[in-house]
């Protein structure tokens, strides 16, 4: 049976993606193939009056995703599923409105620094710096008005890649707190290869830490309001062999633990429900920093691969970056109603973001967040989409 030859080729811990490809799926790729395009549109005006555009991006095998300057948000993924029926794989809200009433970072950029920053507190050179105190004690991606609540310029960008967007923003020094005039500049690109490639540059005049991602929740087998499901039967592999335990405000306690023999074991695959009822965190779910390698690398590396039988979906992520937070929507309550009139449930959702370790700037240790004045940071994630083939 097709899928579960499927479940064999995840089961491969070390299974090339070629060869998973090759085996069992294919790109994601619904016939006739058409013409590749960015689109720029209207997104409606914020309260005040700050008009927002929206940059729908289509690869000639008819993939699309939308962006909008508010957030440099994805409000918008459509990959196929394996009878080529395409569906939008990311939560978020029909319109700017649910944007900007406040929500828990659906597909938002997230800086300066993703994840938490411990009582908000951190040293530099010597000198103290204080920054927003936005969850609980602790500082989180980016403080009460991070990269996720401005405004982006956006231009449409030539890639040889694919379609593709370029956002920039100026932060200026002192924005929340953190130190230096910088630069950051995020491409979206829609690859031929079926692939979401989001690149990150940043710059800064003064020393500064920085730790940017994609806040994007998936739920790759969408459904309309009345049947939408959770994530939990979904099939995940990390290419992680430990993690950061945390205490009780999620901070790291410093330990770089190993994840066998634990629920934390995502090293062959396993669906996200299959051990989350062992988890004792509150509310429980995932939500831990999974350590893909001890450093950045050069290029995009493997760090997950996702499965969802029922849809013959299937993602897979490669990065740059050291860390992979992989959230299981556990504080979605069913407050937040978005995009079709779907009620985002606790586990309606679930969050990869590729950077690095929680509260690195307080733990010299951990791959370092700083950016000297001058210097560049990049980082690079891809999103493969794929398909089981029938
Ligand atoms: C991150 C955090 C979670 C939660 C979500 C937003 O993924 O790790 O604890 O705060 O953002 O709800």
């Amino acid at each position: 049976m097709k899928i579960q030859t499927l479940a064999l080729a995840l089961a491969l811990a070390a299974t090339p993606a070629t060869l998973l490809l090759g085996a069992d799926t294919q790109p994601a790729q619904p016939a006739p193939a058409m013409k590749s395009s960015v689109e720029k549109s209207s997104y409606g005006k914020l309260p005040d009056g700050t008009e927002i555009g929206q940059y729908t991006l289509v690869n000639s095998n008819g993939l699309s995703c939308k962006v909008i300057t508010f957030g440099a948000i994805i409000t918008e993924l459509r990959a196929p599923d394996s009878t080529g029926k395409m569906g939008d794989i990311v939560l978020g809200f029909d319109n700017l409105d649910g944007y900007v009433k406040g929500h828990p970072y659906f597909g938002a950029a997230i800086g300066r620094v993703a994840n938490r920053i411990a009582k908000g507190q951190f040293k530099l050179n010597g000198k103290s710096f204080s920054v927003a105190t936005n969850n609980g004690p602790n500082h989180l991606h980016g403080g009460i008005k991070g990269f996720d609540k401005v405004v982006w310029k956006a231009e449409v960008y030539t890639n040889q890649l694919g379609p593709c967007v370029k956002f920039t923003y100026l932060s200026p020094d002192g924005e929340e707190g953190y130190p230096g005039n910088l630069t950051v500049i995020i491409l979206y690109t829609l690859t031929e290869k079926n692939e979401l490639r989001i690149d990150y540059m940043a710059k800064s005049d003064k020393d500064t830490p920085i730790n940017l991602t994609n806040h994007s929740y998936f739920n790759l087998n969408p459904k309309d309001k009345e049947n939408q499901a959770d994530i939990l039967g979904h099939i995940v592999q990390l290419n992680a062999k430990r993690y950061t335990p945390v205490d009780d405000t999620l901070i790291p306690t410093g330990e770089l633990k190993k994840v066998s023999g634990s629920p934390m074991d995502f090293t062959k695959p396993m669906p996200i429900g299959s051990r989350i009822g062992k988890l004792t965190n509150t509310p429980r779910g995932y939500d831990h920093n999974y350590v893909l390698k001890s450093e950045v690398s050069q290029s995009p590396e493997f760090a997950a691969r996702v499965y969802e039988p029922e849809s013959g979906r299937g993602m897979e992520i490669y990065t740059t970056e050291p860390g992979l937070q992989f959230y299981t929507g556990n504080f979605l309550d069913g407050t937040l109603t978005g995009k079709g009139g779907v009620v985002y449930k606790k586990h309606f959702g679930f969050c990869m973001e590729t950077d690095h370790f929680p509260d690195s700037i307080n733990h010299p240790k951990f791959p370092t967040i700083v950016l000297k004045a001058g210097e560049t940071y990049t980082q690079t994630t891809i999103h493969k989409f794929l398909v089981r083939v029938e």
